[in-house]
């Protein structure tokens, strides 16, 4: 480990809004890594333009994603948090590695022939998207990248490409290690993972008519009121031991066991659960959007913090391949 501590980047897509599947499975664990070591978590713009091809879409996503992070506990004192794009200098690093890169090691990337499969006709940036991510990760000399399980082999892959790098030309990065969020099971109002791709989401800023219409939409079985249930089976009830305690989520259970408890009621507690965990942060959401400067303000600042390390380390490269 490096005398300055562990460095800790992830990089977040701005695809909308959010919802409970992207705050169990990355976001809580983002902010509460905040307390283990020092975080460099940016907003993946340039990795946007991969999907997203409508520059007001793209601003009014990347303005979403970062009040939504700031609202839910995201602390720009202590955490450098930035704008990809506001460090272009990761974008000459990607052109390094790329020449140190073997073609084949990006022809086996999972997730871009899945979307081959899918039908996408990709485009030399939708290939290139990993030499883009090992930048990211290495211009900051990363040491840990928390990410969910589709990301593993990114990180795979950026440890091979810092590995060539620093065997052609002396060691200049760290090999970072991925962190595996550990993400529990976020069931969408259908019953499969919850998704934005599915439309079965419950979002996190919702509230009101929209977020009591979300959890009514919630499928479960066709049992009446007085049967026994089995809470193990249902969607509502993996939904409400994400917030609920031990004891709460045991009482609950007993109830199901019972009978007498109809889903109806399930909701209700669901619905209160979910209101009041993000009461705080929505009312802090508000404030930020009546003062966008606060937004920006936190997102520059995080932007030179990065934009030093990143001119530090380029400095160093480009010293290493014999570029002046
Ligand atoms: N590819 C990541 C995702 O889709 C986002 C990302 C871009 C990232 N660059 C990164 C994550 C660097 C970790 C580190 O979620």
């Amino acid at each position: 480990m490096s005398p300055r501590g562990t460095r800790i980047l992830s990089g977040v897509q701005p695809s909308g809004k959010l919802h409970l599947g992207n705050y169990f499975g990355a976001i809580r664990q983002h902010i509460a890594l905040q307390e283990e070591g020092e975080c460099f978590f940016f907003i993946a713009d340039y990795h946007a333009l991969t999907t997203i091809q409508d520059r007001r879409q793209l601003a009014e996503n990347v303005r979403a994603v970062a009040l939504d992070y700031l609202a839910l506990g995201l602390d720009p004192e202590r955490t450098a948090f930035f704008r990809q794009s506001d460090v272009p200098e990761v974008t000459e690093l990607a052109w390094i590695l790329s020449t140190v890169t073997g073609m084949g090691l990006l022809e086996r990337a999972h997730s871009y022939k899945d979307k081959v499969a899918r039908g996408i006709t990709p485009s030399a940036g939708l290939f290139f998207y990993p030499v883009l991510m090992a930048a990211d990760i290495l211009i900051y000399r990363s040491n840990l990248v928390p990410v969910g399980q589709d990301q593993v082999q990114h990180i795979e892959m950026t440890r091979d490409m810092a590995g060539s790098f620093n065997q052609v030309y002396g060691r200049v990065f760290p090999l970072p290690e991925s962190r595996l969020d550990r993400a529990p099971n976020v069931p969408g109002t259908d019953g499969k993972k919850m998704s934005k791709s599915y439309g079965n989401t419950i979002e996190i800023f919702a509230e009101g008519k929209t977020l009591k219409d979300s959890v009514m939409r919630i499928v479960t079985d066709s049992s009446p009121v007085e049967a026994p249930k089995d809470p193990e089976k249902d969607n509502l009830f993996a939904l409400f031991s994400l917030f609920a305690d031990e004891s709460e989520k045991k009482a609950l259970a007993a109830r199901y066991r019972a009978g007498g408890l109809g889903y109806g009621e399930v909701k209700k507690l669901l619905l209160a659960e979910i209101d009041t965990r993000f009461a705080e942060a929505r009312a802090r959401r508000k404030e930020l959007e009546r003062h966008p400067s606060l937004v920006e303000t936190a997102l520059r600042r995080g932007a030179e913090r990065a934009g030093a390390e990143a001119r530090e380390t380029m400095r160093v490269v480009r010293e290493a391949v014999g570029l002046r």
